[in-house]
């Protein structure tokens, strides 16, 4: 049987990962499916969330990764997929999860979709949590991948020096000269 595991990855986690490998126990052929344009800005492109789940997936032989837009269901069809996998961290979980497998079983009746649970090491763990825990510069080391870790980092470095340059040009363009006051060191 062949499934597809859909969704955002923005950026995939550690919880992401553990239902990869237990999908790839159940199902045939597992492909890893991540939504190109999303309703909300993501904060790593599509190209990025790919590259990023290849390399944390290289080690499963059954495991593949690829992008779709539009209807889910309409991309399971066209792969020849006749399953879904989606997680459930929490009782929370359930009822968005329950509708959207509900509506996609309308509109696509041969696919089903299955419901699998994380390790609940992992059941509060979420993209966004990692991206607000990341942004602020907390430690997200054990929440995801260490190749994933190292992209956030680097994301926030430049998040950072483009802010500072643009605080600086801004300082440049509002004080003049002869009132501007000596930047402070930092430490
Ligand atoms: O990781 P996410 O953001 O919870 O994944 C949600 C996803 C991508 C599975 C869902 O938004 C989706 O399937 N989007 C594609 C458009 C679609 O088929 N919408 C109808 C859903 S009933």
């Amino acid at each position: 049987m062949k499934a597809i595991y859909p969704g955002s990855f923005d950026p995939p986690t550690n919880g992401h990962l553990d239902l990869i490998q237990r999908g790839s126990k159940i199902f045939d052929e597992l492909v890893v499916a991540v939504l190109g344009n999303p309703e909300k800005q993501p904060l790593f492109s599509v190209a990025d969330r790919r590259k990023m789940l290849e390399a944390m997936t290289e080690e499963f032989d059954n495991v593949s990764i690829d992008t779709f837009d539009g209807l889910m269901v309409d991309y399971a069809v066209r792969i020849g997929a006749t399953a879904v996998l989606r997680g459930i961290r929490a009782i929370s979980d359930y009822e968005y999860e329950l509708q959207m497998a509900m509506m996609n079983r309308k509109l696509q009746p041969g696919i089903e979709t299955m419901f699998m649970m994380p390790a609940d090491k992992y059941s509060y763990l979420s993209s966004r949590l990692v991206r607000e825990i990341g942004q602020l510069g907390g430690t997200i080391d054990c929440l995801v991948p260490p190749l994933v870790a190292q992209k956030l980092r680097e994301k926030m470095d430049v998040a950072h020096k483009f802010a500072h340059d643009n605080d600086s040009s801004s300082q440049e363009r509002s004080t003049p000269a002869h009132t501007a006051k000596p930047r402070k060191r930092k430490s």
